[in-house]
């Protein structure tokens, strides 16, 4: 009842897939309570847990390596992780909102949690072994997006594996038509939803210095795709 009394008086937050350090951080943390701040974010997050889960099997952290989950948000990468029974020995989310890292709640002894923008992160060179990006690379504009896949290249050590999330229209089956339906959403009203569009992020990922190793569909949730490729052992230091 509480929460029901608060969420009353408090305006509209901005909606789950608005979610920028900009525009969020100015809903206070609420850690105790993060059913209600902001509703719409945290009761929409079961429609990304099969593909989250998806991507981590690809991925597959071994325990001497060092993750880093770039866009970590109220963490729910992190706290599969957390759950599966091989945990890499260095965990870091990054997130540009200090507001959705306060809500991600206890982790783990040592995971750290940083404020970070993914267009120029604050990581040296080779830091990280693994690194997923879930839900966030749909975010960027199109000029954005080749820096920031230059910016998690550049961090991932050379033989580093990357996975990525993202909705986006399988090719066929009764999920297209819905995945179709969200795009022409986040088109239409893209100040609110813009984290639906769609986004195979394959061939700017090719471009960008990564070699594909596989992609995995997930439709249950949200019509995702999850997309598996390296950092060449081998190639130029920047694209
Ligand atoms: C849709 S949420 C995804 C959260 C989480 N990865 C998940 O799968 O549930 C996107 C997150 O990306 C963050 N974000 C948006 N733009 C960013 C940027 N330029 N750099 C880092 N994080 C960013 C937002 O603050 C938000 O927490």
């Amino acid at each position: 009842m509480r929460g029901l009394g608060r969420r009353a008086s408090r305006p509209e937050p901005p909606f789950y897939f608005a979610a920028r350090g900009d525009t969020i951080s100015s809903v206070a943390p609420d850690p105790g309570d993060v059913c209600q701040t902001p509703p719409p974010y945290v009761c929409q997050l079961w429609l990304e847990r099969s593909a989250v889960a998806t991507a981590l099997c690809l991925l597959a952290p071994a325990v001497d390596e060092r993750l880093v989950d770039v866009g970590t948000g109220t963490g729910e990468v992190l706290r599969q992780l957390a759950r599966r029974s091989i945990v890499p020995r260095e965990v870091t989310g990054i997130d540009a909102s200090e507001a959705m890292l306060a809500r991600v709640g206890p982790l783990p002894p040592g995971w750290l949690l940083r404020v970070g923008d993914v267009r120029a992160l604050d990581q040296p060179d080779a830091s990280f072994d693994v690194l997923i990006a879930s839900y966030l690379l749909q975010l960027l504009t199109p000029v954005e997006l080749p820096a920031a896949l230059g910016e998690l290249r550049r961090v991932l050590r050379p033989g580093g594996r990357l996975v990525t999330v993202t909705p986006a229209i399988p090719p066929s089956g009764l999920a297209r038509p819905v995945a179709n339906a969200l795009d022409r959403l986040a088109e239409r009203q893209s100040e609110r939803y813009r984290g639906l569009r769609a986004l195979n992020p394959a061939s700017s990922l090719e471009r960008a210095g990564f070699r594909l190793l596989r992609s995995r569909w997930s439709l249950r949730g949200y019509p995702s795709v999850c997309v598996l490729a390296i950092r060449p052992e081998h190639g130029p230091e920047r694209e």
